[in-house]
């Protein structure tokens, strides 16, 4: 799996973090390959260029999934929200990031550096990434809806 992380200045100590977490998952013979793309200094920069950069990843195919932080995470969701195919979840709990995958099929994490400990996003991020989608049934019907307003309303 390739996944491509992304945060602001604010995400960026939590990325780190979040980065170990993935090599520990790559050391433990997970097939994952990962691209941080930014930022990687502290100098303040603006989350929508780093949600879109992500999404864009995801959307076109160079990335399975994405996991992206900022404050709060909602901004930079919010951002990635706005690439036609990208379904971005923010989590701050083990059950919605567990659900976001489940139901929803989200292809994007979303976390907050100012919300979330490291230990607790550390099992959200996990479980989020080992939760399958449940596929068929009535999650697919809805999740095809979702693209269905994507194709109606956006260009
Ligand atoms: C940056 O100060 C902060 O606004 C940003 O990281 C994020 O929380 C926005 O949603």
């Amino acid at each position: 799996m390739k996944i491509v992380v992304a945060s602001d200045h604010a995400g960026l100590d939590l990325k780190l973090e979040m980065i170990k977490v993935l090599e520990e998952r790559k050391n433990s013979g997970e097939d994952i390959e990962i691209n941080d793309i930014g930022t990687h200094d502290k100098n303040s920069t603006d989350y929508p260029m780093w949600g879109e950069k992500a999404a864009v990843e995801v959307a076109e195919g160079r990335a399975d999934k994405g996991l992206i932080i900022c404050g709060t995470g909602m901004g930079i969701s919010l951002a990635a929200n706005k690439v036609k195919g990208v379904r971005a979840a923010v989590c701050s709990d083990t059950y919605t990031a567990k659900m976001s995958r489940e139901h929803n099929n989200c292809n994007m994490l979303a976390l907050g550096a100012r919300t979330l400990g490291t230990g607790l996003a550390t099992d959200i991020l996990n479980i989020w990434l080992d939760t399958p989608f449940e596929e068929g049934g009535r999650h697919q019907r809805r999740v095809d809806m979702l693209v269905d307003i994507e194709n109606r309303r956006l260009k």
